[in-house]
């Protein structure tokens, strides 16, 4: 591979980890528009230029390409921005990725690497689920994640251009959101823990997902750069574990020095998908990729990275809202 890498989306939460893993290998560029991502996210990371831009603006994606290796596309606009903001949120995650194909078209980038979501599978009709599981959307994040994800097999197939998709389960870790309509479920756990509040469950907690440490995404997210046999495929990347909300709500609380903090349920959210478990045999065999960092112990790693960032407990607090799917203002 030659060129610089350059990370669409990577002052985001998982572009960050992907960012810092790249930029031990080379030269590594980032664009983004800095809606949801932070430039702090890259703080201390050598060798990382930023490019301040959107992927929607096709000056700024042409100059971000330009001269660049492999392609790493992974801006985005959340699943609970896509209740409330719909139109806006198929813009970036649809049309977007489209701008973006076709830059690394013109510019003849050696790869284009597509993280998409096991959001567009829907809830499970079976498990593990694979990835000829049907794709069922139940929100416009999901829907516009499959048209983006669809707009790269076709950019591979019409034009030839070498991409791979792939298709995390929930990941978790440092520089995860807890904030507003980006904030997530293991951090909005850990953010009412850590200020003695009970963890919010919305439904019974039934519900069930499948978690990866970061920066195991990120580690199955570089290889896909660089396998030889991933070109043209579409990948779940996933634990394979499945865990319930409820179980993972006594987890967090645990982790978080607070076992004693029982859940508050509240109705359930619209559009929730109720039960994810990936198969991910196949990201085994064509990228090498297995996760390699369980549960307990990543909540256990995240817990530790909050205190030695000095997180203030009380101000994250004050970002967090609990219903972050509803439009305020
Ligand atoms: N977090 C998860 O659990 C998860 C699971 C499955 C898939 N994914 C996918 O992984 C990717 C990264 O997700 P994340 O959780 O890190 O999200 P994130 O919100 O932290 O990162 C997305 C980044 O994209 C940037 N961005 C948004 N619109 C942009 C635009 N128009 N131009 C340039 N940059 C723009 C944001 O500022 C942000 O830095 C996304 O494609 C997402 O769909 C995430």
């Amino acid at each position: 591979m030659t060129g610089v890498a350059l990370v669409v989306g990577g002052a985001g939460f998982i572009g960050s980890a992907l960012v810092r893993l790249l930029a031990t290998r080379g030269p590594v560029r980032v664009l983004d528009d800095l809606s949801t991502g932070r430039r702090e996210h890259l703080d201390g990371v050598a060798g990382v230029d930023l490019r301040v831009g959107s992927m929607l603006d096709p000056a700024d994606v042409a100059a971000a390409v330009d001269g660049a290796g492999v392609v790493f596309s992974l801006a985005c606009l959340g699943v609970r921005h896509s209740l409330a903001r719909p139109v806006e949120n198929h813009e970036v995650n649809a049309t977007g990725v489209l701008r973006l194909l076709e830059a690394a078209r013109r510019a003849g980038v050696d790869r284009l690497v597509h993280t998409s979501t096991s959001e567009v599978y829907g809830t499970a009709q079976r498990v593990p689920m694979d990835e000829d599981h049907p794709p069922w959307p139940h929100t416009v994040y999901g829907g516009s994640k499959l048209c983006g994800e669809a707009h790269v097999r076709a950019y591979h197939r019409t034009y030839g251009l070498p991409t791979v998709v792939l298709r995390p389960f929930n990941a978790y870790g440092p520089r995860s959101h807890h904030e507003g309509d980006s904030g997530e479920v293991i951090p909005k756990f850990l953010v009412r823990a850590r200020n003695g509040l009970p963890p919010i469950v919305f439904g019974d907690g039934s519900q069930t997902r499948d978690f990866t440490y970061v920066e195991d995404t990120a580690h199955a997210i570089a290889a896909a750069a660089t396998a030889p046999g991933a070109v043209g495929a579409t990948l779940n990347v996933g634990s394979g574990t499945e865990v319930s909300v409820l179980d993972l709500a006594a987890r967090v609380t645990a982790a978080a020095g607070r076992p004693d903090l029982r859940p508050d349920f509240a109705p359930p959210r619209p559009g929730d998908v109720l039960r994810l478990v990936a198969d991910s045999s196949a990201a085994t065999r064509l990228l090498g990729w297995r996760p390699t960092v369980g549960l307990d112990e990543g909540l256990a790693r995240l817990v530790a990275w909050h205190r030695d960032a000095g997180t203030d407990w009380a101000a994250a607090l004050t970002e967090d809202r609990a219903r972050n799917w509803e439009l305020v203002g």
